[in-house]
């Protein structure tokens, strides 16, 4: 069987008798001809199938979806069909054989499909079959081939690590595996090859990648799986400049090759808190402006009692202006907000409108009529704008704002759909505070190395102390981060202590690899970029499980293969495992 593409004829090639392979998309009976759909992973091509063919009987009873061969001569359309390639030709069949008859199917395959996203996993062979999802593969199979072509031509070797492994903490839970031969014991599957790539590069490779499957057993949300894939890269003898530079031309280069745009370098860089201060995130959304506005002072003296209570707390009153679009908002709307800035524990919000020259609004009878000339000075008010203020802690205040900026550009379609802003975070600050765990957590991770000035303030003063991590950011995404690692013994053992690992603990989860320090570990740093996000992002699609050929839901499961699902009691024997009631 020599298969060739649908697409690879037009009509040039009237005349020719062609033998095609491939799903049955669309069958119709018109004026007693049959006309099929052809469908193979190039496209369609059209066939038609006569009255006095030997396979009409055959090409009546053919189902959607089955697949079929079909040989023929190619002619010139009456009626062209522009939209598709072969849309000139059609094959009048002179034999047709039936490979594989489908049954009837449980969704449509359209890219149009209401079906159920539920029922599209559960068939996700036939989902794939659906134009949308099969050319987002395919582009995430070009991202994949740019990146190495790009990294191989710069030096880098792919060199894949342990999937069994010791758990290595990226801050979510790990995927454990329990191992036979070892009772009691357990492997984790990666988080990411974090150590692993270390390891290498005191191994002396000096430039790594690697596509990397991760496993990080955490909540799920529309950009997160629980299994996902990175790319992984790692370099010796370099600084935060050299690993951004890298990666800033690797995006370039996939941004060409898939998608033929050319991205002027080098990126915009942004520190951590001014992206926080601004935008309330560290990964804002710069297509569209709209800043957090800084509206504390106007209330130094106010005597509204909320805004009060706010300051004698040390909180702080921010605002975001709506430019012209007060007259868009009925309380009933200003309450879903309202709501919406709840779930980010902020307790309330105010807001202003100013329409034909004066305020009105939530707080309009409470504040002074100074504070509003002052608010209209400050925050260039003009008619019919409206002010939405959140009066709370400075942590929650800016994600509250933050969170609330990125629904109203969505909302009110200030988002220019094919544009593309990347940017660089940096400047992060090695630890936060984990209420959770009553205790310091890194940032980013707890090899990352802390601003040379910072390396004292590791044990004294956590809390302002700097790392030299960056994240890049695309569109309001966090597509990937990364930091220079710490490559002394004595600065990582520090680090252990800062994050409240004992001596001891910190020796039984990492001993080897701090042992590895001592042997020649030269200075090194990478980044990852997360595969499914910059596909996510290059297909504009802001469901991760789009960009995955079979992914897992909400609640990680398969609901193709029903897994996870029980196993043999023999099975757990094996392990001295035993299931809790
Ligand atoms: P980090 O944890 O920031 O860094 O991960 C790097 C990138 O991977 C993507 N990502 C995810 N994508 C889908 N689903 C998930 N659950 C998920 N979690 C992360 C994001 C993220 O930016 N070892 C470090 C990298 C380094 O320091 O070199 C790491 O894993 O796009």
């Amino acid at each position: 069987m020599k298969k060739v593409n649908n697409t690879n004829f037009n009509i040039k090639d009237v005349g020719k008798t062609i033998e095609l392979y491939g799903w049955v998309a669309k069958k119709r009976n018109l004026g007693g001809l049959v006309f099929i759909d052809l469908r193979d992973r190039s496209g369609m091509i059209q066939l038609v199938v006569k009255p006095e063919q030997a396979d009409y009987e055959l090409a009546s009873t053919l189902k959607s979806e089955s697949v079929i061969a079909a040989t023929g001569e190619i002619v010139e359309r009456e009626s062209k069909n522009p939209k598709i390639p072969t849309g000139e030709i059609e094959v009048v069949v002179s034999s047709l054989k039936l490979i594989n008859m489908a049954k009837d199917l449980p969704f449509e395959i359209t890219d149009t499909t209401t079906a159920l996203e539920d029922t599209r996993l559960k068939y996700r062979y036939l989902d794939l079959r659906r134009e949308e999802i099969k050319d987002k593969l395919i582009t995430r199979s070009k991202i994949t081939m740019a990146t190495r072509n790009f990294l191989v031509n710069q030096g880098f070797i792919e060199v894949e690590t342990p999937i069994l492994c010791k758990s290595t903490p990226e801050g979510a839970r790990d995927y454990l595996v329990p191992s036979r031969v070892n009772k009691a014991k357990f492997y984790a599957l990666p988080q990411s090859p974090q150590i692993f790539k270390q390891l290498l590069m005191i191994g002396g490779l000096e430039k790594y990648f690697q596509i990397a499957k991760c496993f990080r057993d955490e909540d799920l949300r529309a950009d997160r799986q629980p299994e996902f894939t990175q790319i992984d890269l790692e370099m010796s003898f370099v600084e935060e400049e050299d690993v951004m530079d890298l990666t800033e031309k690797l995006i370039q280069y996939i941004f060409k090759e898939v998608k033929g745009m050319d991205l002027s370098l080098p990126l915009m860089k942004m520190k951590y808190e001014d992206a926080i201060r601004d935008y309330g995130s560290d990964k804002p959304d710069l297509r569209f402006d709209m800043k957090i506005e800084e509206i504390t002072d106007i209330f130094k003296n106010t005597e509204f009692s909320v805004f009060q209570n706010v300051l004698k707390q040390n909180g702080i009153i921010n605002c975001l202006v709506v430019k012209e679009k007060a007259s868009e908002y009925s309380r009933k709307e200003i309450e879903k907000l309202t709501d919406y800035v709840k779930t980010y524990r902020a307790s309330g919000l105010a807001w202003l409108k100013y329409q034909e020259n004066d305020f009105t609004g939530s707080i309009r009878k409470v504040v002074s009529e100074e504070e509003l000339l002052l608010l209209k000075e400050k925050l260039k008010i003009e008619e019919n704008d409206i002010i939405f203020i959140v009066a709370d802690q400075y942590q929650i205040t800016k994600t509250a704002l933050g969170a609330l900026r990125s629904k109203l550009g969505h909302d009110l379609g200030l988002i220019a759909e094919d544009d593309y802003k990347l940017l660089w975070i940096v400047d992060f600050p090695a630890f936060e505070y984990s209420e959770q765990e009553n205790r310091y957590v890194a940032c980013h991770h707890p090899f990352t190395a802390p601003k040379d000035s910072d390396i004292d303030k590791l044990i004294t003063d956590p809390g302002n102390c700097y790392s030299k991590a960056y994240d890049i950011v695309i569109n309001g995404y966090e597509a990937g981060g990364g930091s220079i690692r710490i490559h002394n013994h004595d600065v990582q053992e520090k680090m252990f202590q800062a994050l409240g690992f004992s001596k001891e603990q910190a020796k039984e989860k990492f001993g080897f690899f701090l042992e590895a320090f001592d042997y020649g570990t030269p200075p090194h740093g990478g980044l990852a970029l997360g595969l499914d996000r910059l596909t996510m992002l290059l297909t504009k699609t802001e469901n991760i499980r789009d960009v995955i050929a079979f992914p897992k839901t909400a609640s990680a499961s398969d609901l193709m293969s029903e897994c996870p699902n029980f196993v043999e009691e023999k099975q757990l024997e094996e392990l001295a495992l035993k299931i809790k009631e």
